[in-house]
């Protein structure tokens, strides 16, 4: 095995989100710009055999997680082909942050692939706000996809709910309940600032207030353990079979324990979700570049990786610090 990803900080990567489309079947006001986004021509798109190129390549260097993401990754057509090749090419762990709106369907596959986790979003339990959020129906679909999700038993499935005053801080509760009878995660996001996505700070509903909410329902929570690069702060509701979690890149940013890095879907390294420093692996690869040479592109990109971009005070002022919006980046 090769030396891995370390940054000057010492954190070794290990963790790799790679986007595999920028399409989306939902239009989620948060994420997405009103007026869209451009999408990258398609021959500007990581092929198939391109991901599994890169993926084997990070497997060498210590990489031993893969997060699939998009847009939504399961409207990409080889999306289950990439997969496969993931699992029989390499020993990496594989999980997909998918809208759930579409995964009935793959579930089946996607188990028999050895998907090991599924992260699916899902900000209201109200059908009406459904609409209101992501500019398109199935409510009931997605909702149904998280129950199928655990009853078809993936090891790990969370549900990702961004907290937004005034639309569905009043909801915080419910999907509490969630957590009673069903072994998920249902976690409580930050509202994070990127262009275009209608943030402000009355928007914004903090980890404590959240918190507090929870608290004065039922009691004082169960702490649990978390790994030191998780995104997210768990707690138990006692009696109730799954957790809930934080996760709190605005109040408390995680960036010491990161060790994450991306690849967009126009096959750009990043090596932080903020900021904007990027590298065109894509280019690289189609000019013939030698996989050590290409590890040399990621080693040097990742010494250059700051230590922390994340927190409240930095990203309020994102307007002046243009980011490419959610949907570019694959969260
Ligand atoms: P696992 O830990 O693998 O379950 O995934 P995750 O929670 O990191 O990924 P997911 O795609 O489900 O994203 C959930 C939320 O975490 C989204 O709002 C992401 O934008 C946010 N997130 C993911 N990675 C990072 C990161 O490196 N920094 C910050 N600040 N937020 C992140
Ligand atoms: N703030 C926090 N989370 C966001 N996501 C998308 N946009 C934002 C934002 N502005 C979440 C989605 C999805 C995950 C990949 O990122 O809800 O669950
Ligand atoms: Fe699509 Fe996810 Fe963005 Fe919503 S948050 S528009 S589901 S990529």
């Amino acid at each position: 095995k090769q030396e891995g990803f370390t940054d000057t900080f010492g954190r070794q990567h290990t963790y790799l989100r790679v986007s595999v489309t920028e399409k989306c079947n939902f239009r989620c006001l948060y994420c997405m710009p009103e007026e869209g986004v451009q999408l990258t021509p398609s021959e500007n798109i990581l092929t198939k055999d391109e991901i599994i190129r890169l993926l084997k390549l990070f497997s060498e260097y210590g990489v031993e997680k893969v997060r699939f993401t998009g847009g939504e990754p399961l409207v990409r057509k080889d999306f289950l082909d990439i997969v496969q090749c993931t699992k029989q090419q390499t020993n990496i762990r594989l999980a997909i942050t998918t809208n759930g709106m579409i995964l009935n369907k793959y579930l089946d596959s996607l188990r028999q692939s050895g998907v090991s986790g599924l992260n699916i979003s899902l900000d209201t339990l109200t059908p009406v706000k459904f609409e209101f959020i992501t500019r398109r129906r199935g409510h009931k679909t997605v909702l149904d996809s998280i129950f199928k999700a655990v009853e078809h038993g993936f090891p790990s499935v969370k549900v990702n709910c961004v907290v937004i005053r005034g639309f569905n801080d009043d909801e915080i509760l419910s999907f509490c309940y969630l957590t009673k009878d069903w072994n998920i995660t249902v976690r409580f996001i930050e509202y994070m600032p990127f262009e275009g996505n209608r943030w402000n700070t009355d928007k914004f509903v903090s980890f404590e207030e959240m918190k507090e909410k929870i608290v004065n329902e039922f009691g004082t929570l169960k702490t649990e353990q978390n790994d030191i690069h998780d995104t997210t702060k768990h707690f138990r509701i006692p009696s109730f079979v799954g957790r809930i979690g934080f996760i709190t890149s605005m109040s408390e940013h995680f960036c010491a324990g990161c060790n994450r890095l991306r690849i967009t879907a126009d096959g750009n390294l990043r090596v932080c979700l903020f900021g904007n420093k990027e590298v065109s692996l894509r280019d690289y690869m189609r000019q013939g570049a030698s996989d050590d040479e290409l590890a040399q592109v990621v080693a040097f990109a990742v010494r250059k990786k700051d230590f922390a971009l994340g927190g409240y005070e930095d990203m309020k002022g994102v307007a002046s610090n243009p980011n490419r919006p959610m949907i570019h980046i694959g969260g």
